[in-house]
């Protein structure tokens, strides 16, 4: 459903008042764009022509009409898809930064209602992280440890 919205701020002043709703961290402010991560989430309600159009029509028959009724009044669902696709975009969009040579840091240390009230966001919209990019200017903290593979990765059943 490409049911991410990326929010591209550049206006200084408003990456100000950004800052000032992000425990002051400077990076709002200092990096050189700063994306807030979205997701629309009646995007289920999208034609979808807008998304399936390429596709075979037999393809197209079985897929455009599931849509709507798999997340239709599944408000848990509508809302794991959205983390799920604003977490994608967001580590894709990160990943893709490293590979031009730039830092980034995924954040979620702000207010999300002052934010929100801050960039408009419209109702139906949810507001995920944001992920300001540049160059670095300072080294980051130092990694924590890495948990074991033990404690994380299983086999066939829990
Ligand atoms: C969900 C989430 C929210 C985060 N929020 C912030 C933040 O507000 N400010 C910040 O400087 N770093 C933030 N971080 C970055 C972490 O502090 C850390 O630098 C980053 O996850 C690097 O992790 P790594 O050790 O796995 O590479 C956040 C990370 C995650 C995953």
């Amino acid at each position: 459903m490409q049911n991410y919205r990326l929010l591209v701020v550049r206006d200084k002043d408003l990456r100000k008042q950004i800052r000032a709703a992000a425990w002051d961290q400077e990076q709002v402010t200092d990096a050189s764009v700063l994306f807030i991560l979205c997701a629309d989430l009646n995007a289920h309600n999208a034609d979808p022509e807008e998304y399936w159009g390429h596709a075979p029509e037999d393809i197209q028959n079985i897929l455009g009409p599931m849509i709507k009724p798999i997340y239709e009044g599944n408000d848990e669902l509508i809302r794991d898809e959205a983390n799920r696709s604003t977490a994608f975009a967001g580590m894709t969009l990160m990943l893709a930064a490293r590979e031009l040579g730039y830092d980034s840091c995924p954040m979620i240390g702000f207010d999300k209602e002052a934010v929100s009230k801050l960039i408009n966001l419209p109702d139906g919209m949810m507001l995920g992280f944001m992920i300001p990019v540049g160059e670095q200017s300072k080294a980051a903290w130092a990694r924590g440890p890495r948990l074991s593979d033990k404690k994380l990765v299983f086999h066939d059943r829990f």
